[in-house]
């Protein structure tokens, strides 16, 4: 396993994107959504950072990975627990990749009928889809078409637990 970005770094980057998300909600309540598992480390620091904000946190999950692979679909394996309707809603990732989570996710919360959905990822493979650049609204880090774990993220539930961030296995 290389490391590709190590706790200081992330940390320094979840300032900074804090410091972004400060400014465009001082004046508005927000609906923090985090999709589990993968988020919840990133999620956990960045909410913390977001102390003086009128936020609530929520959670759904989705599941569409099999150990490095996508399986293409995406399933909703538990949604929200409070309505966002007419509400200001940032959805944290830990990753977007193909988009494909991302699209599902967008489609998703849209039929809730939110005043607005801003997304974070803390990490973007641009390679691939370099024109979803335009829909993420905070990304931390552009990273290569490479595999990672830790800060959250993992293989077959392997690694979330790590502080920093590894390439892991044929992509190092
Ligand atoms: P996408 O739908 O292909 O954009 O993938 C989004 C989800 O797949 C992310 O939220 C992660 O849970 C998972 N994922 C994608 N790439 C990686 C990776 O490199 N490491 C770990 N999980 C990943
Ligand atoms: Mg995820």
């Amino acid at each position: 396993m290389k490391c590709l970005l190590d706790e200081g770094l992330i940390q320094t980057k979840v300032q900074e994107l804090s410091l972004k998300i400060r400014k465009d909600y001082a004046s508005h309540s927000l609906v923090v959504v985090g999709v589990l598992k993968g988020s919840f480390i990133f999620m956990s620091d960045l909410v913390r950072e977001l102390d003086g904000l009128d936020i609530t946190c929520d959670f759904l999950r989705v599941s569409s990975y099999e150990g490095q692979k996508s399986r293409g679909q995406v399933h909703l394996d538990f949604d929200l627990t409070q309505s966002i309707e007419g509400k200001h809603v940032l959805l944290i990732e830990d990753i977007v990749d193909s988009g494909t989570t991302l699209e599902f996710l967008k489609a998703h919360l849209t039929h809730k009928k939110p005043l607005s959905i801003r997304v974070v990822t803390l990490l973007y493979k641009e390679e691939i889809k370099p024109h979803l650049k335009s829909q993420l609204d905070y990304i931390g880090f552009t990273i290569p078409n490479v595999f990672v774990v830790g800060y959250g993220m993992d293989q077959d539930g392997q690694y979330r637990h790590l502080r920093n961030i590894y390439v892991l296995g044929d992509s190092a």
